[in-house]
C-alpha cells in the first residue's frame, strides 16, 4: 500500500498488488496493473516529456472535445480537446490509504491567460483491488456562467481489437458518426465491434455502463455517472497517420470515453459539475 511521488509520475499501489501510475503532466493516468496485466494501452512512440499529450492512459479532455468550435467564438483558439491534458497538475492530497483503497486528488493549475473563465478542476484517482474510479470536478468560482465539454479519454488494451465486442450501447441512442462527417444516426442496439475506423459519440446513454469483453472471456466494465454520452474510437489502419502510434497499435487498444460532449454544458457561479467513472475487472 502506499502513494509514492518520483518527480513527474505518482504511483498509487494496494495491498492486492494492484498499481496505478499518473503522470502530473496532464494528470494522465498511464498505466494500471492488475495481477501482473497491464490493462491500459500506450503508445511505445508516445512523448513523455510534457512536448505532447500522452498517447495512451486516460487523457482528460476539457473544457472542448474535439477541434476547436467557431461558436463561442472565444473557444476558436483553443487547441484540440483542449487544455488539461497539458496542463501541469500537482497533488492537493493523498485522501485515503487503506485496504479498501488507495485514493489521490490532483488539481489543476488556474485557467490559462486565453481561456477567461475562473475554475477549478480536480481529478481524483481511487484504486482498490479490482477496481479504478476517477473523477473529476470542475468548479465554477466565477462570477458569470460558463460552458465546457470534458470526457475521460481511456484507451483500453485488449489482446486483438477485431475480436472485442462492447456490450450495453442501449437500442436506439443517438450517436454521430464522425467517420460519416457527423451523421447522426440510431444505435440498433447489437454489441459493437472493430472491423473498420469506428469513431462514435453515442448521446446520453440510458444505460451508463458498457462491458468490454475482449473475446477471451475476460474484460471490464465501465460505468459512469454524469457523463452521460460515450465516444468509442479506433482508427485502424487510419492510425498509421499519427506520428506517435506505434506500428499496429490500433489493434491493441479501444478507446471507450465517458464525457459530457454531444453539446456545451453550462455551470453557475459556484456550481459544482461531477463527472466519474469506475472501471472493474470481471
Ligand atoms: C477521439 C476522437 O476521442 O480522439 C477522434 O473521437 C480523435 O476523432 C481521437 O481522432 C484522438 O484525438 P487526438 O487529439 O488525441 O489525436
Amino acid at each position: 500500500m502506499g502513494v509514492e511521488q518520483n518527480g513527474k509520475t505518482v504511483v498509487l499501489k494496494h495491498d492486492s498488488g494492484a498499481s496505478v501510475e499518473v503522470y502530473l503532466f496532464g494528470a494522465t493516468v498511464t498505466s494500471w496493473k492488475v495481477d501482473g496485466e497491464e490493462k491500459f494501452f500506450l503508445s511505445s512512440k508516445s512523448s513523455l516529456d510534457s512536448s505532447k499529450p500522452i498517447r495512451g492512459g486516460i487523457p482528460i479532455v476539457f473544457p472542448i472535445f474535439g477541434a476547436p468550435p467557431s461558436s463561442p467564438p472565444e473557444y476558436a483558439a483553443l487547441k484540440q480537446h483542449g487544455f488539461a491534458r497539458t496542463a501541469d497538475w500537482s497533488v492537493d492530497k493523498v485522501i485515503m490509504d487503506r485496504p479498501e483503497g488507495v485514493s489521490v486528488r490532483f488539481v489543476a493549475p488556474p485557467p490559462p491567460s486565453e481561456f477567461k473563465h475562473s475554475y477549478k478542476l480536480a481529478f481524483v484517482v481511487t484504486l482498490a483491488a479490482h477496481q479504478l474510479s476517477t473523477d473529476l470536478h470542475i468548479i465554477n468560482e466565477g462570477k458569470e456562467e460558463f460552458q465546457f465539454q470534458a470526457l475521460l479519454h481511456n484507451y483500453l488494451a485488449v489482446p486483438d481489437a477485431k475480436k472485442l465486442s462492447v456490450e450495453g450501447i442501449d437500442k436506439g441512442t443517438r450517436y454521430k458518426d464522425k467517420t460519416q462527417n457527423f451523421k447522426e444516426l440510431i444505435w440498433p442496439g447489437e454489441p459493437l465491434t472493430i472491423t473498420q475506423e469506428t469513431d462514435a459519440v453515442f448521446q446520453k446513454l440510458e444505460t451508463q455502463e458498457l462491458k468490454l469483453d475482449y473475446g477471451n472471456g475476460k474484460g471490464l466494465n465501465v460505468r459512469f455517472r454524469g457523463f452521460e454520452d460515450c465516444t468509442i474510437w479506433n482508427p485502424q489502419e487510419k492510425g498509421k497517420t499519427m506520428a506517435d502510434m506505434e506500428d499496429g497499435g490500433w489493434e491493441r487498444y479501444i478507446c471507450i470515453e465517458p464525457g459530457f460532449v454531444r453539446e456545451f454544458k453550462y455551470l453557475q457561479p459556484g456550481e459544482e459539475f461531477l463527472g466519474q467513472q469506475v472501471l472493474t475487472i470481471f
